[in-house]
């Protein structure tokens, strides 16, 4: 892809010519890897998803988004809003970098609530004629007609003392009848740490700072970004993406990371007693995950499915990225699961059934075909050595799973997958289960693939770009057999 230069990146949609974004609106539609059921931009890149919350009977959904190319330049937020987090309804830039403190980009934050009204809280991304970063956390009223009045200067104004201007991502919390806000940040000897402010005033202007919240992590990456806090079943949850750790076996794999700590934390000296980082997925492309409530109360996870610093092969398309599905979070054996949101039912359409079994032959167990589907394996009895799951198959095409019985051991492959991102170490990604494989609810889309394992123990997701006749689903194992119950439907909004 062309090299960007500063000043195209730094180039505002609103300067440029109406019929030049049509035609860029135009190249994206025509695209062969456009998803239909996933969070995806209109043109340019998204990544993190941004401002989430069930508000007055709605859901708002936003992302990072830089709209004139697949490049990581000004960054605007644009907005969803949707009844059942299931189909989405474009609502267009929401916030715009159109202030002194945010005239770098509208970077990455939180929803929440005050008084029955609607307020983002995100990061001012600022550079001086010396390109200086400068970074500091606004606060913006939706107002009731959907308008955005920005406060007139930021609520924090900079990094306290000791840390860099890496400082960003506020996500707010309630606690006590106080809001409380984390913040992504860097100390100056390049630590990534979360801080904590808080605030009583009901103007929302002035925010105290309470510290840095005390982990044992003193040497874990040199910043943490988009961090996020809740507390699910009496459990204190942090979770977080830090850069810069190095790949451990199967941990670590990717650029970057995302993951959780689970325990205690003590709100008056900020010390966090909790466990190992755990990895919320184990795929190739996910980051920047944020949580919110749903209306029935439950914790609800999207994430990024994409990386920073990787060009994918949509890029020479003009658009890049999209979101996961909502996850629904819960904690069992003091480990979070994830489970398909409950609400995805509703696009079930055409459902295929088979049971048979499985050998070293390759067999095409019915139903064997689809682009955009739901399919659950049921494993009901397993004396394979190994099995391998492939879907999205042609002549040149499969991504595939493979399940190794004795290491409990899954891994997802895509060497053949298609085209490829570039800047990807290696072409498979695994994962140790805790338990023997029993169910994969896998979600095909044009372009991706989320593998839930075991009732949402693991997931793994990951962009894929087969050829558009790629749609074969096999399955066989190295050696013994496996007998299997197949659930597919096909995935579609009418
Ligand atoms: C994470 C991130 C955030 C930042 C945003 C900018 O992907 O780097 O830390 O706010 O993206 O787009």
């Amino acid at each position: 892809m062309a090299e960007w230069s500063r000043e195209e990146r730094y180039r505002r949609v609103e300067d440029v010519d109406k019929k030049y974004l049509e035609h860029l609106k135009q190249q994206v539609e025509a695209s062969r890897f456009r998803q239909t059921f996933h969070i995806q931009p209109e043109t340019g890149l998204l990544n993190d998803p941004n401002g989430l919350i069930y508000h007055n009977g709605k859901y708002y959904v936003s992302h990072q988004w830089f709209p004139l190319g697949a490049v990581h330049g000004l960054k605007y937020w644009f907005n969803y809003t949707s009844d059942d987090l299931v189909t989405f309804e474009p609502q267009g830039a929401v916030l715009k970098p159109d202030t002194y403190y945010d005239s770098h980009g509208v970077y990455s934050g939180s929803a929440f609530e005050h008084e029955g009204d609607l307020y983002y809280i995100y990061t001012g991304n600022r550079r001086d004629a010396q390109w200086e970063r400068y970074a500091s956390q606004m606060i913006a009223k939706v107002e009731n007609d959907g308008t955005i009045t920005k406060f007139d200067k930021p609520v924090i104004a900079s990094q306290p003392e000791g840390y860099t201007s890496h400082f960003r991502d506020p996500k707010v919390f309630e606690l006590n009848g106080e809001y409380f806000v984390i913040i992504g940040a860097q100390t100056n000897d390049e630590q990534g740490r979360c801080l904590i402010y808080k605030t009583k005033d009901k103007q929302l202007k002035q925010w105290s700072f309470c510290g840095e919240l005390e982990t044992h992590l003193k040497n874990f990456g040199y910043m943490w970004e988009c961090p996020d806090y809740f507390n699910l079943n009496s459990k204190d949850i942090i979770l977080f993406s830090p850069q810069g750790i190095e790949a451990q076996g199967d941990r670590f794999r990717n650029i970057y990371q995302s993951g959780y700590l689970i325990g205690d934390i003590d709100f008056d000296t900020l010390s966090f007693e909790h466990g190992d980082f755990i990895e919320l997925d184990n795929g190739f492309d996910f980051y920047a995950p944020q949580t919110f409530l749903d209306e029935n109360g439950n914790r609800i996870l999207i994430g990024w499915m994409g990386l920073p610093e990787i060009n994918y092969p949509t890029d020479d398309e003009g658009w890049a990225h999209c979101l996961t599905i909502p996850r629904v979070l819960t904690i069992e054996d003091n480990q979070l699961r994830q489970r398909p949101f409950k609400g995805l039912e509703k696009l079930r359409k055409n459902k295929e059934t088979a049971l048979g079994y499985a050998n070293k032959f390759n067999r095409k167990l019915h139903p064997y075909e689809g682009t955009q589907y739901e399919l659950i394996i049921d494993i009901l009895e397993n004396d394979a050595s190994e099995i391998y799951f492939e879907l999205r198959t042609s002549k040149l095409n499969n991504t595939k799973i493979i399940y190794n019985t004795s290491e409990q051991k899954l891994t997802l492959d895509r060497t053949e997958s298609g085209l490829l991102p570039d800047n990807v170490q290696d072409l498979t990604r695994s994962t140790i289960l805790k338990s023997p494989l029993s169910q994969l609810q896998i979600f095909v889309d044009t372009s991706s693939i989320e593998i839930f394992c075991n009732d949402g123990e693991r997931v793994l997701t990951s962009r894929i770009f087969p050829d558009e006749n790629a749609t074969g689903i096999e399955t066989s194992t190295e050696t013994g057999q496996v007998y299997l119950k197949f659930t597919k439907y096909e995935l579609k909004d009418d």
